[in-house]
């Protein structure tokens, strides 16, 4: 019933995760609610590091920033992907060692170039404007920057265009012609170490051959660099590999996308006599599938079309919205029930685009049922936004039958956080 999913059955007409009654879980902590399969993290973790094992894996942190998450891929050996210096922090405190750490952005702020660079991670370079203001930076801190160049292969990643990153048009990394001489500028910077190349087409692909194209182009510029005396430490090729969202659809494991890079990333080493370390940056394919969202009926509406409205919307699950994203509704408490009727499952917030679900053949939904949405751990919480005056939801972690709490729900005070009524309006 729930393909791979291993991690989740029905039994007795309930949902369970890791063998927990989903329904208890929502009566314990209330809804909406985030609740994380650790054995299914792990799972997911371990796949890669056996698909890859001569490699480093990055997650991404902007798919999940999870203190609790974090910790047990770090416990895993994973390293981390970041894209801020507020990821930046989340990965330090959840103990990933620097060497580890890979510090992207498209735009980033000095000030940002100056805490990567005191806490002694690797930086990926988006641009030649960028690498001499890290250059800068260094100099005046009196700090070495170790520099990967994110490449733009001009591969398209056959995925939803606001999620494909590789495209010639897009915004990130710097053109892959262009490349070669970047890096020879670099080995001219006092400041600067340049280390490898560094790219990343889009998310959620369903293919292997776009990755295998980009890997291509990758290690064809590597040959040039190392022609023009550059030396290459790492070459990282990304994260994007897409997750069966819709039951019955398929995507490539990491094995799969492993059979399809690796031979193109150890011949090409091999023929230029070089040994850098292979970097991945995994997300979602290691985060999705580990989580549920749970949401409860607040009332069933029949109207032009049979409306079930939850008690949470793309303030706490924007991908619906946003990429117009399929997530798998069950209800939760009547799990193996027989399709009855089709529901368009619509949240609370002010918006006509508030709708998590889209003509879903489901048994009879009435209120105070609960609606699980899955595949849910990527950029679900981490996309999360107090608008309409909603906090945002606790999560909780599934492990060895039992649950935990890891991030409490926010109250009401997080809409005051930080606001300022000038004296002169409180008269
Ligand atoms: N590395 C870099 C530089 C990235 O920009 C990303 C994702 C990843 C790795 C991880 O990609 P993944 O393995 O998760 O596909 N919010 C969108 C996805 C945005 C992806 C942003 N970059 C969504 O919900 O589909």
């Amino acid at each position: 019933m729930f393909g791979t999913k291993d991690h989740l059955r029905a039994e007795g007409g309930h949902l369970l995760i890791d063998g927990v009654d989903v329904v208890d879980i929502a009566e314990d902590f209330g809804t909406p609610l985030y609740v994380t399969s650790e054995a299914r993290l792990r799972a997911n973790g371990r796949a890669y590091r056996e698909a890859f094992p001569k490699a480093d894996i990055y997650f991404a942190v902007k798919a999940n920033g999870n203190l609790a998450l974090l910790r047990i891929l770090a416990e895993e050996g994973l390293g981390a992907d970041v894209f801020s210096a507020g990821e930046l922090s989340l990965v330090r405190m959840a103990g990933i060692p620097r060497e580890k750490v890979l510090f992207n952005g498209n735009s980033k702020r000095r000030v940002e170039l100056e805490m990567a660079l005191e806490a002694g991670v690797r930086i990926s370079a988006d641009s030649l404007d960028e690498l001499l203001t890290i250059d800068e930076v260094a100099r005046e801190i009196g700090e070495e920057a170790q520099v990967a160049f994110r490449v733009n292969p001009d591969v398209s990643a056959k995925t939803h265009p606001k999620i494909a990153t590789g495209l010639k048009t897009s915004k990130f990394g710097i053109p892959w012609q262009e490349v070669v001489e970047v890096y020879r500028t670099a080995m001219g910077l006092e400041g600067v170490t340049p280390v490898g190349l560094h790219c990343h087409i889009g998310s959620q692909i369903l293919e292997t051959s776009p990755f295998v194209e980009a890997a291509a182009r990758m290690m064809e510029l590597v040959g040039r660099i190392v022609e023009v005396g550059g030396t290459i430490d790492m070459i990282d090729f990304g994260g994007g590999l897409g997750i069966p969202y819709t039951p019955g659809t398929k995507a490539p494991t990491p094995s799969e996308l492993a059979s399809g890079i690796t031979p193109i990333f150890e011949e090409g080493c091999q023929r230029l006599g070089i040994s850098p370390r292979m970097i991945l940056e995994p997300g979602r394919s290691i985060v999705a599938d580990s989580t549920l969202f749970l949401t409860r009926v607040n009332v069933v509406k029949r109207a032009h079309v049979n409306f079930v409205g939850v008690d949470a919307g793309f303030n706490l699950l924007a991908r619906p919205m946003l990429y117009d994203a399929y997530h798998h509704v069950v209800v939760a408490n009547r799990a193996d029930g027989e399709a009855e009727e089709r529901y368009t499952v619509v949240g609370p917030i002010c918006e006509s685009g508030d709708v998590l679900a889209k003509d879903r053949e489901l048994p009879k939904v009435e209120r105070g049922d609960l609606i699980a949405m899955l595949d849910a751990g990527a950029y679900g919480f981490s996309m999360a936004s107090v608008y309409n005056g909603q906090p945002r939801c606790p999560e909780v972690l599934v492990n060895g039958g039992r649950t935990e709490l890891i991030r409490r729900g926010e109250d009401q005070s997080v809409l005051l956080l930080g606001q300022i009524v000038p004296a002169r309006l409180l008269k």
